[in-house]
């Protein structure tokens, strides 16, 4: 059986569309179940009306509390039957309570090479600090922003007369590939937390 994910997204959605495109393939281990956006009308909404999965939107200023909206986040991602979480530019910060709720079956991806870099203005950061290399991490989430095991990362070279947008592309350019790569190896069953780090096992 495939393992059902839920992604959730808030603008763009260009990861969505490179899960949407990996589940396509008849041996990928995975299927999206449900896609959620906190923004009504999200670009990225469209890749998911267009391969038909189902969708629910979730407006955040319409509840209570953050806790109350990750509730309600919770309640839909459980009806779909999904069983791991992917953040796909979800720009929300979740309650302490959805990240103990979907414990080590909740992921995300960040446009650096954690622990470098994280919050937001990554590619700016990186210009002004010199570095000559960066990319992306697949990670399971932890209540501390852009924390947690590891899972999958991407390098990409710093080149002198970068731009952020040179550099933006050239990340997610890898990230494409990493996100699916790295659902793929928990689908597997090829994924174990030990101490707080990730080990991938072989393949059988
Ligand atoms: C991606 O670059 C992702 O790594 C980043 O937002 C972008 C979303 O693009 N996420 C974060 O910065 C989370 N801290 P997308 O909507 O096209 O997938």
């Amino acid at each position: 059986m495939k393992l059902k994910l839920a992604v959730l997204i808030s603008g763009r959605g260009s990861n969505l569309k490179s899960l949407i495109d990996a589940c396509a393939a008849k041996d990928f281990p995975a299927e999206i179940a449900l896609v959620i956006s906190n923004k009504q009308n999200a670009p990225g909404l469209n890749f998911a009306k267009k391969a038909g999965i189902p969708m629910a939107i979730l407006d955040h200023k319409k509840y209570d509390s953050r806790e109350e909206f990750d509730k309600a986040m919770s309640a839909e991602i459980e009806k779909s039957g999904a069983k791991l979480v992917c953040l796909a530019g979800f720009m929300r910060l979740l309650s302490p309570w959805f990240v103990e709720k979907w414990h080590n079956k909740l992921i995300n991806i960040h446009p650096s090479l954690l622990p470098a870099f994280k919050g937001i203005d990554v590619h700016k950061r990186v210009l002004e600090s010199g570095v000559k290399t960066t990319g992306c991490t697949v990670h399971f989430v932890r209540p501390e922003m852009d924390s947690g095991p590891i899972i999958a990362q991407a390098e990409v070279p710093v080149f002198s007369g970068d731009t952020e947008e040179k550099i933006a592309a050239r990340v997610l350019a890898e990230e494409h590939k990493c996100y699916p790569a790295a659902v793929k190896l928990i689908a597997e069953g090829r994924v174990e937390i030990k101490d707080e780090r990730v080990l991938i096992r072989e393949k059988n």
